[in-house]
């Protein structure tokens, strides 16, 4: 699976966003290390905290098929610069990976390569519950 294919996926599912309250729509294609493909797009609801982003649908839906070690994230937008993750999907990345390779793509075809430990440094992750507190 090369880069190309992975953006060309992500861009299209940004064309299934159903998002007609911000008109901002946005595409996310994960890679897993098995070697599928989930794709997700932002889903909005006329309650906006209902709304869920892209990066989250493609996820939620890979863990809910059994997959959770991902190679590759690429997140699609329309915008002339590539559109950085949410603070939500950060953590939830975290959730599953600490060193996550990400391509944020524009619409003019800037790609910004990143990377999960780079977009959420010190971050709250499972291994640091139950060490202190009570
Ligand atoms: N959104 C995403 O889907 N992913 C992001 O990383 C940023 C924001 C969505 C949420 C909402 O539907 C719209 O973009 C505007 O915030």
């Amino acid at each position: 699976m090369s880069k190309e294919e992975l953006i060309d996926k992500a861009i299209k599912a940004m064309k299934n966003a159903y998002a007609p309250y911000s008109k901002f729509r946005v595409g996310a294609a994960l890679l897993t290390k098995s070697g599928k493909i989930y794709t997700g797009c932002n889903v909005e609801n006329v309650s906006y905290g209902a709304s869920v982003c892209a990066e989250r649908v493609a996820i939620f839906k890979a863990v809910s098929d059994g997959e959770r070690n991902f190679e590759m994230l690429v997140v699609a937008t329309e915008t002339e610069e590539p559109t950085p993750l949410c603070g939500i999907c950060r953590q939830v990345v975290c959730e599953f990976s600490n060193d996550l390779p990400i391509l944020l793509v524009s619409k003019k075809g800037k790609i910004v390569e990143t990377n999960i430990k780079e977009l959420l440094p010190l971050a709250f992750t499972k291994d640091k519950l139950n060490k202190g507190g009570e």
